[in-house]
């Protein structure tokens, strides 16, 4: 059984202030369930990091990063390393997030020196894949998310790619109010989990979370979890408003 598993990636959003604002809320909210019935991370910008995973101590949320630089030191300015956000509490890390690939330019290639590094420094990626609207409407998405997925995992033996979480975040769905049918969601989910039987084995594709993200709210949460390979939410507006976080925690774990 795959333990339900919801992460709020609050993208380039809060201040100082309002970041522990709402991971307080988010705690207070969810106690009595996170950690037991689901797994919750929040995903804060980078500055915010200590003053979130200070204020999440004893609740049994986890808190991720945004993104991470493949090496592990040096003259990188302006990046931060896997040990960095090890150093200051972090347990997930995104990579190739649709925003990552599709503004700034992140490659395939880039991506999977990403989750290599994630990896090897005791991180959990949230490694996420996703078709674009034209590549959905010309029958490709499941063309470009294998090509995502084994291109992202390369080199890769079954034992690291235990630690990865996929999240299926077709580009169309996310930021516009436009979300994936459980029924489109489910065919990409059971697609991937197919793809990862294939790349590695069954026990594998059996055990790894799959979660949907893209326009994910507290009225489509639930009906998106019924679908039988659809293990979790990555939610990012709706992360933002500590009750509809709660909430989609909620339907989450029932
Ligand atoms: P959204 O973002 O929930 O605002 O669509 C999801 C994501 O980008 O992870």
């Amino acid at each position: 059984m795959r333990k339900p598993f919801v992460a709020g990636n609050w993208k380039m959003n809060t201040d100082s202030q309002s970041s522990v604002g709402l991971a307080d809320g988010i705690a207070c909210g969810s106690m009595d369930i996170a950690g037991r019935r689901v797994d919750v991370a929040v995903i804060p910008p980078f500055v915010y990091l200590q003053a979130v995973v200070r204020t999440l101590n004893g609740a049994h949320i986890a808190v991720g990063a945004q993104d991470i630089y493949y090496e592990q030191k040096g003259a990188f300015t302006g990046e931060i390393s896997a040990s960095m956000l090890k150093s200051v509490g972090c347990v997930y890390v995104l990579c190739g997030h649709s925003e990552r690939r599709h503004v700034i330019g992140e490659s395939d290639e880039l991506v999977n020196k990403k989750v290599t590094a994630a990896i090897c420094s005791g991180l959990l990626p949230i490694f996420c894949v996703g078709e674009k609207l034209q590549e959905r409407e010309a029958s490709q998405t499941s063309e470009v998310v294998t090509r995502q997925i084994r291109n992202g995992l390369a080199g890769l033996g079954v034992e690291k790619v235990s630690a990865v979480t996929i999240a299926y975040e077709p580009v169309w769905a996310i930021g516009t109010g436009l979300t994936a049918t459980p029924q489109q969601a489910q065919e990409v989910h059971a697609l991937i989990r197919r793809l990862l039987g294939e790349m590695y084995d069954a026990q594998l594709a059996e055990e790894i979370r799959i979660l949907y993200g893209g326009s994910v709210k507290p009225g489509n949460a639930a009906d998106l979890m019924r679908q039988q390979d659809i293990d979790g939410l990555l939610v990012g507006g709706a992360s933002l408003n500590a009750d509809d976080f709660v909430a989609i925690i909620k339907a989450a774990a029932a």
